[in-house]
């Protein structure tokens, strides 16, 4: 039986969630393997609307163990707030683990994310302020909180001094700010020990057995290969790998075990926060796609920049993550453009470059290359098949499949589970 890996093919946002739930009540195990409340996957289940933060979309599938893999950074507050708004939807949240090797989101990250970024002005990340990048930072120095220290307060206590040590120093003589004080820092997260206690376990050994006794598991990724760490457009990134091999290393599966990964894919482009974006629009089109896509972020509130489909990075997640398939979402949006440009190349001083430069001053100045494909006016929110979109529709995703380099097995035409064509399982 498969273990899939779902991640987003863009800069984020391209309609994970969905995806997720839709595939949850066929699988076993749904697994987050990076990021932490970041990440904002909105699922519309019948009239019923929820946005997921750090918890899998997989909760939200009675019959589906949900997981928080080692890859994660978890804010106990956060975890603690989701589960009881989801319990008080009357979603039963009994199943989920949580691995005691993921790392802590403390008070003093969310502080250190939110002043670094004041402090850089105008080159800032545009993060989501939610301590994500200083967690990753303790975590690959070595000072990091991990999930298991709650329960040895004598290890807990040394390591948030350790952390602090260096940190006071930071806030108080570069920043400004007030020191945090260690005994606090570890009262709070003593407080949530108890109540995290039961989700507790050693989710690697899970995993592994699950997918030897032949059970479905699905890696869902937070943000897009374009965010990624290594794979992204570096600094205006967020600090993991979203990409495939994240699945791997943040979930303690090794990649002989993986079957399928499937890229999501927007129709279009979307981005939140800094950073360069070919084929971004500034007019009319920009501000339709916004608001007939409702590009609004789910975490922080702020517009998404949107733009046209750029072809060649989703050329470059199909590379860099060894996609097998696309799932395509949001075509519905597209209706009524009489003509669709969709960036098939870029042009860099003066060239013409197929494939995304891996130079950063290279990307800062890539001219999109575009052609333009004829639209349709035609609902298609109601469509079942592939046959029954409109000859343009189909046109345009044949198109899209071509130039992106791995097959299109499914698409979204509305945010609803069912809203959905699919084309080849992913199950089988
Ligand atoms: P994620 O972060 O990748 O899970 O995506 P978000 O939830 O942040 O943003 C995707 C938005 O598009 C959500 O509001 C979804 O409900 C919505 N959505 C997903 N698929 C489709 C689709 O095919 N059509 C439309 N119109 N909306 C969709
Ligand atoms: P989902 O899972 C879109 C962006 C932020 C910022 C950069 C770094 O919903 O697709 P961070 O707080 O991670 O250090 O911010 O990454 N970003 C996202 N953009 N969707 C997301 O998640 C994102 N998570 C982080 O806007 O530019
Ligand atoms: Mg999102």
């Amino acid at each position: 039986m498969p273990a899939l890996v779902l991640l987003g093919a863009q800069w984020g946002d391209e309609g994970k969630g969905k995806a997720t739930d839709l595939l949850g009540g066929s699988v076993d195990y749904v697994v987050r393997y990076q990021g932490g409340n970041n990440a904002g996957h909105t699922v519309v289940v019948g009239d019923q609307k929820y946005a997921l933060h750090l918890l899998p979309s997989g909760i939200l599938s009675p019959g589906c163990t949900p997981v928080i893999g080692n890859g994660v950074v978890v804010d106990p507050a956060v975890l603690l707030s989701e589960l009881s708004g989801l319990n008080e939807r009357g979603v039963d949240t009994s199943k989920l683990l949580l691995s005691g090797n993921a790392h802590l989101i403390t008070p003093y990250n969310i502080t250190v994310d939110k002043v670094t970024e004041r402090f850089l002005g105008k080159r800032k990340i545009g993060t989501t302020g939610r301590g994500i990048g200083p967690t990753y930072a303790d975590k690959i120095n070595r000072v990091g909180i991990r999930v298991q220290d709650l329960y040895d307060e004598s290890i807990l206590t040394q390591k948030v001094e350790a952390a602090l040590d260096v940190k006071n120093q930071l806030l108080t003589k570069l920043y400004n700010r007030r020191a945090i004080e260690a005994g606090q820092v570890v009262e709070e997260l003593l407080g949530y020990a108890e109540q995290i206690k039961g989700y507790v376990a050693d989710t690697t050994l899970v995993l592994n057995k699950a997918l030897d006794d032949d059970k479905v598991v699905l890696f869902e990724g937070g943000q897009g290969t374009l965010l990624d760490i290594d794979h992204g457009t570096y600094p205006f990134v967020t600090s993991s790998n979203p990409t495939a091999g994240g699945a791997c290393t943040g979930a303690g599966v090794g990649p002989t075990k993986i079957n399928r990964v499937i890229g999501i894919l927007k129709a279009y482009t979307t981005r939140v926060g800094a950073g360069p974006f070919p084929t971004e629009l500034f007019d009319e089109d920009g501000e339709a796609l916004r608001r007939i896509g409702g590009e609004r972020g789910v975490t922080t509130g702020r517009d998404r920049r949107c733009g046209w489909f750029d072809a060649v990075i989703a050329r470059y997640a199909t590379r860099v993550n060894g996609l097998t398939d696309f799932f395509l979402t949001k075509l519905d949006v597209l209706t009524g453009w009489e003509q669709i440009p969709v960036c098939v190349a870029y042009e860099i001083d003066g060239k013409r470059v197929e494939e995304l430069p891996y130079s950063q001053t290279d990307f800062h100045h890539a001219k999109p290359v575009y052609e333009t494909l004829p639209g349709w006016s035609e609902d298609i929110t109601k469509a079942k098949s592939f046959s029954d979109l409109p000859k343009n529709a189909q046109a345009y995703v044949k198109a899209l499949e071509e130039m992106s380099g791995a097959p299109i097995s499914a698409i979204g035409v509305g945010p609803g589970r069912d809203e959905t064509i699919e084309i080849n399982s992913f199950l089988s």
